[in-house]
């Protein structure tokens, strides 16, 4: 018997939602590119039901999920506690996934609603730590738009709610990756959706996983803020083995299609709000990584640009990863639930031969 490092190139099961075959991402048989432009709530309805909405479809699919944008008041009674502690918000995300899962009407919360709690639930993380009110929901914005309100503040202008919904869309799902496995892996045991969302939470924290966004941040920082020339800084970095986070990916060997898009967004944001300084670094560390490590950016690499230019502080970015992420999370429960098998694996023993223990009387 033998296993592959990390379970690379092991098919795992079958799924309808997402792929990656050929190095294309693609949402049941759509490519992303052509999807990147829609409304969240259309790709949403998408991999939850693995075909595109009617127009009449959407426009109810899109308010019934707006309308659900908000949160038990014992849920935000207890977040105003939670949401203050020192701890990293994506722990505090964990908590509240968690709670959200034990308030009185959980046991009706099907996925729309779950979808809408999760997403003010974040919201309200992000408000109460900087100590701003919460806000409600406002009904004439989809699902995108409103999040970002109820983070910033500010309701988006139509360019910003394009790109906003092309970052949501393109951080929706991703086929089997480590936190969608883990979901997976819960739902194959029949636990309820709180449970497998909130070990998705858990696997998406790590920083080889969502948990790179913020270190790509950290990163040019610490850069620009020491004026430290890009390139001597990358080439020490990797003369001392270190991993550069934002770069390289376990299936995309020829460039990550989400990063392609993104970077345009990155560079129109960091315009827009005068942080070109941060796209130089990018441009620079990226060119470098691909002439001596064959690397190329992923998905976390321009999307950590992105969010501080939406004015979110580094801490803040893998949670909104999970915002986008959930949708794909709960198609993935929903589609392993159907498949009513339960997840597991064998492993390969390469501890000690059979031994035997010595008792007292045998010595
Ligand atoms: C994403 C990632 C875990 C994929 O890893 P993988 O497919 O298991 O590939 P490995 O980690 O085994 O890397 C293969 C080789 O490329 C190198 N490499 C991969 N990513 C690298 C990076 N970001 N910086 C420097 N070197 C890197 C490894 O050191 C290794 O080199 P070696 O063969 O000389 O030891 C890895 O690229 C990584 O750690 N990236 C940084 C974290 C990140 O951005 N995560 C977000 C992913 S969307």
């Amino acid at each position: 018997m033998s296993c592959a490092k990390g379970l690379a190139g092991v098919v795992a099961g079958q799924t309808k939602i997402s792929s990656t075959d050929n190095q294309r991402l693609v949402y049941a048989g759509y490519p992303i590119e052509e999807l990147a432009q829609k409304k969240f709530e259309e790709v949403v309805f998408l991999l939850w039901n693995t075909r595109l909405p009617e127009p009449a479809e959407l426009i109810t699919f899109s308010h019934d999920l707006v309308n659900k944008m908000v949160l038990p008041a014992e849920t935000i009674r207890l977040l105003s506690y939670i949401a203050r502690e020192p701890q990293h918000p994506m722990s505090i995300l964990r908590t509240t996934t968690s709670l959200l899962g034990t308030t009185n009407d959980v046991e009706h919360d099907e996925p729309p609603k779950i979808l809408a709690k999760i997403l003010t639930a974040i919201a309200a993380i992000v408000r109460i730590r900087d100590d701003k009110p919460l806000i409600d929901f406002d009904p004439a914005l989809g699902m995108a738009d409103n999040f970002l309100y109820m983070l910033t503040g500010k309701k988006p202008t139509a360019e910003l709610s394009v790109m906003f919904n092309t970052v949501m869309i393109l951080h929706a799902d991703h086929e089997f990756n480590a936190s969608t496995f883990t979901a997976r892996v819960v739902a194959s045991t029949f636990s309820d959706y709180y449970s497998c969302l909130t070990a998705a939470v858990c696997a998406l924290k790590g920083p080889l996983h969502g948990g790179a966004n913020e270190r790509v941040f950290e990163m040019l920082s610490d850069i620009v803020e020491n004026k430290t020339a890009p390139l001597v800084f990358i080439s020490e970095q990797i003369q001392a083995k270190r991993k550069i986070m934002g770069f390289g990916h376990r299936v995309y060997k020829h460039g990550d299609p989400r990063a392609f898009i993104l970077k345009d967004i990155a560079e129109a944001l960091a315009e827009k709000t005068n942080n070109q300084v941060y796209f130089k670094v990018q441009q620079q560390l990226a060119a470098y990584m691909l002439k001596h490590k064959q690397l190329h950016p992923n998905v976390d690499y321009y999307t950590a640009l992105i969010y501080h230019c939406l004015g979110l502080k580094k801490e803040t970015f893998t949670m909104i990863f999970a915002a986008c992420r959930t949708a794909g999370w709960l198609a993935h429960v929903m589609e392993q639930r159907e498949q009513k098998c339960l997840i597991r694996p064998n492993s390969e023993y390469v501890g000690p031969k059979i031994q035997h223990c010595v008792t007292q009387q045998s010595r």
